[in-house]
C-alpha cells in the first residue's frame, strides 16, 4: 500500500522542471496524476509515458492556467478521467528577472496572470470537486523571504502565492482541505537554464546564502509535494515550507 494510492492528483506546468519531478513523485507515490502542459506537448507525453512505464495512471492535458474556461477543462479531464480530485499542486510558473527601471506593464501582466491568477483559476475550478482531506500545494519561492534585488515583480508574484495560500487556507479548511505553500530555492530547471541563472553569478550568490552548499534538483521539491500531499501533513495548512537548503 503506497501513501497515495486511490488519490487523483492534478500538476500544473508537470511538461518539465518542477512539476515535472512532482508529477512523477506523486504518481510513484500511487497517485493517478493528470500532467497539465501549455506548451510542449512532447514533455508532458514523456512525463506521462516514464510514469505508465512505472507501473502508474497519467493523462497529458493542455490548459493555460490563464484562462477560467481551460481551468475548468483540465478539472473536467480529471474527473472524466480519474473519477475524482484530491490533489492540487499549482506549479504553473514563470519568471523574468530585472531592476526597476527595465520593468513593462507585458512582464507585470504575463508573470502575475500565470504565476498569480492561474493559481486562482485553477483553484477555484478544483475546490467544486476537492473533499474532505484534500491537499492544494502552491509552489512560491524563497524570493519572497529574501526579496534578492530586481525581481520585484516575480517576488511579488510570489509574496501573492504567500498570501493567498493563508487566505484559502482559511477558506478551505471548515471543508478540511488543506493548502500549503511549498517555496524552493534555486532548482536547476529547464527554466532557470532558459532565463539564465545556472552558471551565472546569480547561481554562485544563491549558493553563498545556502547552508547546504548547491542549488536545488527537482527530485529536492518532489519528495516534500509528496509529504504535503500525503496524511502525514495533515495537520499543515496555511504554511510556508521554505525548500531551498536552508536558503531564508
Ligand atoms: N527553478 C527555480 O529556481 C524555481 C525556484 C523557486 C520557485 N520556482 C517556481 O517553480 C515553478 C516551476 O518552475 P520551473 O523552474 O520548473 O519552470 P519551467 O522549467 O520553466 O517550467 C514551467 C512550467 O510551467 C508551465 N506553464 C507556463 N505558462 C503556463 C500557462 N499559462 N499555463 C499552464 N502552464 C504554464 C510550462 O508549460 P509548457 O512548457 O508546456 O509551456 C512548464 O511546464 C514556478 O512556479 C516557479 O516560479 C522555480
Amino acid at each position: 500500500m503506497s501513501k497515495l494510492d486511490s488519490k487523483v492528483a492534478l500538476v500544473t506546468g508537470a511538461s518539465k522542471g518542477i512539476g515535472a519531478a512532482i508529477a512523477k513523485a506523486l504518481a510513484a507515490a500511487g497517485a493517478a496524476v493528470v500532467v497539465n502542459y501549455a506548451s510542449d506537448k512532447a514533455g508532458a507525453d514523456t512525463v506521462v509515458a516514464a510514469i505508465t512505464a512505472a507501473g502508474g495512471k497519467a493523462l497529458a492535458v493542455q490548459a493555460d492556467v490563464t484562462k477560467a474556461a481551460d481551468g475548468q477543462a483540465l478539472v473536467e479531464a480529471a474527473i472524466q478521467q480519474f473519477g475524482r480530485l484530491d490533489i492540487l499542486v499549482n506549479n504553473s510558473g514563470v519568471y523574468k528577472f530585472g531592476a526597476l527601471e527595465d520593468i513593462t506593464e507585458a512582464d507585470f501582466h504575463q508573470q502575475f496572470n500565470v504565476n498569480v491568477l492561474g493559481l486562482l483559476l485553477t483553484t477555484q475550478a478544483a475546490a467544486k470537486h476537492l473533499g474532505e482531506g484534500a491537499s492544494i500545494i502552491n509552489i512560491g519561492s524563497v524570493v519572497a523571504r529574501i526579496t534578492p534585488a530586481g525581481s520585484a515583480v516575480y517576488t511579488g508574484t510570489k509574496g501573492a502565492v504567500d498570501a493567498i495560500t493563508g487566505v484559502l487556507s482559511r477558506e478551505l479548511g471548515p471543508r478540511k482541505i488543506r493548502v500549503n505553500a511549498l517555496n524552493p530555492g534555486m532548482i536547476e530547471t529547464e527554466g532557470a537554464h532558459s532565463a539564465g541563472f545556472i552558471g551565472s553569478d546569480f547561481q554562485s550568490w544563491a549558493v553563498s546564502q545556502t547552508p547546504l552548499g548547491r542549488i536545488g534538483q527537482p527530485q529536492d521539491i518532489a519528495s516534500i509535494a509528496v509529504f504535503l500531499a500525503s496524511d502525514d501533513s495533515y495537520w499543515l495548512t496555511g504554511e510556508q515550507l521554505l525548500a531551498g537548503g536552508g536558503t531564508r
